[in-house]
C-alpha cells in the first residue's frame, strides 16, 4: 500500500518534472545570423517573430537602444500587444508619452498606449511610435551545437510608420537596437533566459555568408571544431557618454603605425562634458571616420610609413594614385604586395588603456579593394570626418568585420580578437 503511493507520488513528481523542463528550458545561449548587403553595405539580422511566425528582415544598429520596425504595412499577428499608459512595459521602456490614435485599430495604432521615439540612423530622422510586444523567436545554443528554438512570448518594440524606412535596404523593416537600454534587442533576450547580458558579434566581409550574433555565454562557435573562449579574447572597458547613453565608447589613448606614433591632439580623444569627442563602435557607417586632423595626421604617416615599410624591404615604391570617394588615400594596387594572408602594409593599432591592449588593424581591415569607381585602387579605408564631428572617431563596420567583438555589457567591458590570424572568419550556421 504505502509502496503503491510511494510510486504514484514518484510518477506524479516526475510528470511536474518534465512539464517544468518543458516550460523553463535553459539555453546556455541564443544566436542570430546576420548577412552583409552588398549596395548599402548595411548588416542585416533575420529575426523571427509574430503568430503566425514570420521572418523579419531588421538593419543591425548597433548603438541604438530598441527595436523598431514598420506597422504601417503588413504587420500581421494574433499575439500583437500594445503596452497600455502606465504598464510595467512603459516604465521599463522609460516611456514619458501617453498616446490616442484616430485612424482605425490596428498594431501601431491603438488608444491609452505608451510611445517612444523610434530614430532612423541613416537619415537622423525620428518619429513617434507606439510601445509594443510581440512573440520572437530564436535559436539556442550550447555553445557548440545549434540548440532547440525559443520563444520570447512579450518582446518589447517599437511601431514606426513607413516612411521611417526611408535608407535602409531593401526589404528591411526596421531596425535592431543592441544599445545599452533596458530594451534593447541583447538586454530583453539575455534577460529573458537568465543569461548574463553580454553578446559577441561577428560581422561578416563577405557579402555571400553568414555572420552570427551570439547572445549569453561563451564559447562561441564559428566553425566544427573552432571554439573562441572568453579567455582567448583581449578585453578594454566600455566606456559610456551621458548624451549619448546608448553608445558604445572604448578608449583610445594612442594611434600607431609601423610601430611609432601618430602625432594627434589628444584632447580629441575623450569625451568631454558636453558628450563631444572619444571613440565609439558603430555598425552604421560602413567605414572608419576620424575628425580632420586625426585623419589628416593617420593618412599622411600611414603613407610616410607604407614607403619606410617598402623601402626597408627593397619592395618597389607603392604607387600613390587620384582619391577615390570616399576615401583620400589610395594606391595603384599593381603596386601593393600581397602575400596568402593579404596586403602587405604597416598595420594601424589603436592603443588602448595601456601599451599593452592594442586593437590591430591588419589589412584586411585597414585596406579596401575592388571599388566601383577604380577596381584597380587600393585604399585606406578610412573617412575625413571634418571639423568639429561629435565623435572624434567612429569605429565603422569595415573595421570590425572578421574580428570577435564580445560586448559584455554586465562587466563593462569589451573584448576583441582578429580572426583571420586564426584563419578563421565570421562565418557561421549552414
Ligand atoms: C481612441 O479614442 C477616441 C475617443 O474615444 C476614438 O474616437 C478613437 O476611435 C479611438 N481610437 C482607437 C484606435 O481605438
Ligand atoms: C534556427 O536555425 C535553423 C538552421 O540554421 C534555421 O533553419 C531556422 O530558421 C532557425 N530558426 C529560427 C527561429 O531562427
Ligand atoms: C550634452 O548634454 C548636455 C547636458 O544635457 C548639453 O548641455 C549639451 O549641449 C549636450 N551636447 C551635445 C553634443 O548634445
Ligand atoms: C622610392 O622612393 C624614394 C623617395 O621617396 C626613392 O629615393 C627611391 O629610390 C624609390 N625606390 C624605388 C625602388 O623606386
Amino acid at each position: 500500500m504505502a509502496s503503491s503511493i510511494q510510486h504514484h507520488l514518484f510518477i506524479l513528481l516526475s510528470l511536474i518534472a518534465t512539464a517544468s523542463a518543458a516550460t523553463s528550458f535553459q539555453p546556455k545561449g541564443l544566436l542570430l545570423p546576420l548577412t552583409k548587403e552588398a549596395s548599402t553595405l548595411q548588416y542585416i539580422v533575420k529575426t523571427t517573430q509574430r503568430t503566425p511566425s514570420k521572418s523579419v528582415l531588421l538593419t543591425l544598429s548597433l548603438g541604438s537602444p530598441f527595436l523598431w520596425q514598420d506597422c504601417d504595412r503588413g504587420y500581421v499577428s494574433s499575439t500583437y500587444r500594445p503596452a497600455r499608459c502606465n504598464s510595467a512595459q512603459c516604465t521599463l521602456a522609460e516611456s514619458i508619452a501617453c498616446g490616442t490614435c484616430n485612424s482605425p485599430r490596428r498594431p501601431g495604432c491603438n488608444n491609452n498606449t505608451c510611445g517612444l521615439f523610434p530614430e532612423n540612423p541613416f537619415t537622423n530622422t525620428a518619429t513617434g511610435g507606439e510601445l509594443a510586444s510581440d512573440v520572437v523567436r530564436i535559436n539556442s545554443t550550447d555553445g557548440s551545437n545549434l540548440g532547440r528554438v525559443v520563444t520570447v512570448p512579450n518582446f518589447l518594440f517599437n511601431c514606426a510608420p513607413t516612411f521611417l524606412l526611408k535608407g535602409l535596404a531593401k526589404g528591411v523593416q526596421g531596425i535592431a537596437g543592441f544599445g545599452m537600454s533596458k530594451i534593447s534587442i541583447p538586454s530583453q533576450l539575455t534577460s529573458t533566459f537568465n543569461l548574463p547580458n553580454k553578446f559577441a558579434l561577428c560581422l561578416t566581409s563577405d557579402v555571400t555568408s553568414v555572420g552570427v550574433i551570439f547572445f549569453g555565454n561563451g564559447p562561441y562557435r564559428l566553425y566544427p571544431g573552432e571554439l573562441y573562449v572568453p579567455s582567448s579574447l583581449q578585453y578594454t572597458p566600455i566606456l559610456t557618454n551621458p548624451n549619448a547613453s546608448s553608445e558604445y565608447y572604448i578608449g583610445v589613448n594612442s594611434i600607431k603605425i609601423g610601430n611609432s606614433e601618430v602625432p594627434i591632439n589628444k584632447a580629441l580623444l575623450s569625451i568631454n562634458n558636453q558628450g563631444n569627442g572619444g571613440t565609439k563602435i558603430s555598425t552604421i557607417h560602413p567605414y572608419t571616420i576620424m575628425e580632420s586632423s586625426i585623419y589628416k595626421a593617420v593618412t599622411s604617416y600611414f603613407d610616410v610609413q607604407l614607403k619606410k615599410f617598402y623601402q626597408d624591404r627593397n619592395y618597389p615604391n607603392a604607387t600613390r594614385i587620384n582619391a577615390v570617394a570616399p576615401f583620400g588615400l589610395c594606391y595603384d594596387g599593381n603596386t601593393i604586395r600581397s602575400t596568402r594572408v593579404g596586403l602587405e602594409v604597416p598595420n594601424i593599432e589603436l592603443v588602448l588603456q595601456n601599451d599593452k591592449v592594442v586593437w590591430t588593424l591588419f589589412a584586411s581591415n585597414s585596406m579596401v579593394r575592388g571599388l566601383k569607381a577604380n577596381p584597380n585602387a587600393v585604399c585606406l579605408a578610412i573617412v575625413d570626418g571634418g571639423k568639429n564631428p561629435a565623435t572624434s572617431i567612429v569605429l565603422g563596420g569595415y573595421q570590425l568585420e572578421d574580428n570577435l567583438l564580445e560586448f559584455d555589457v554586465a562587466k563593462s567591458r569589451l573584448g576583441f580578437r582578429y580572426l583571420v590570424n586564426d584563419m578563421t572568419r565570421c562565418s557561421c550556421c549552414d
